[in-house]
C-alpha cells in the first residue's frame, strides 16, 4: 500500500463537487486515510509549492489556493500516486480524458478542480505538510 496526498481545489468546492469527487475516490478502490477541510494559509501555500516558485504563474498558484476552503486527503491505494495522477487526468481540463476528474470538474488550467502529489518525495513531504499524525 502506497499513500498520497491530494486535494479538492477551491473550484471545486465552490462548485459543490465536494460529493462527487469523494463518492469517485471511493468507488476506485482508494481508503481515505485521512480527510480535512481547511483555507490554507500563504505560509502554507507557498511551502506547498515551493517548486513552483521560478515560475511566472506562483503568485496567481497561491493566490487561487488560499482564495477559499480546499478538501486536503490522504490517500490510501496500491501505487497510489499514479492511480490518482491518472484518475485526476491531464493538469489542462481540455486535455483531460473522458472519465478523468479534471475532465469532469475541471475548468481551465488554473481551476482543475484537484491537486496530487508527483512522485514519492513529494507526497512524502506533502503529507507531512497537511497531515503531520499521519505521516
Ligand atoms: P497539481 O500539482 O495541481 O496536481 O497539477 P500538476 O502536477 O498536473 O501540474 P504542475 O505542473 O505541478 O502545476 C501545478 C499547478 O499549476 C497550474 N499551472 N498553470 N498557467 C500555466 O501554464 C500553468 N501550468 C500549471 C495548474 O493549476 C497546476 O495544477
Ligand atoms: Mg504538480
Amino acid at each position: 500500500m502506497q499513500k498520497t496526498f491530494a486535494l479538492i481545489k477551491p473550484d471545486a468546492v465552490a462548485a459543490g463537487n465536494t460529493g462527487a469527487i469523494i463518492s469517485r475516490i471511493e468507488k476506485e478502490g482508494f481508503t481515505i486515510a485521512g480527510m480535512r477541510k481547511m483555507k490554507i494559509t500563504r505560509a502554507q501555500a507557498e511551502a506547498f509549492y515551493g517548486v513552483h516558485k521560478a515560475r511566472p504563474f506562483f503568485g496567481e498558484l497561491v493566490s487561487f489556493i488560499t482564495s477559499g476552503p480546499v478538501v486536503a486527503l490522504a490517500l490510501e491505494k496500491a501505487d497510489a500516486i499514479s492511480a490518482w495522477r491518472d484518475l485526476m487526468g491531464a493538469t489542462n481540463p481540455a486535455q483531460a480524458a473522458e472519465g478523468t476528474l479534471r475532465k469532469e470538474f475541471g475548468t481551465s488550467i488554473g481551476t482543475n478542480a484537484t491537486h496530487g502529489s508527483d512522485a514519492a518525495e513529494t507526497a512524502q513531504f506533502e503529507l507531512a505538510l497537511f497531515f503531520p499524525e499521519i505521516g
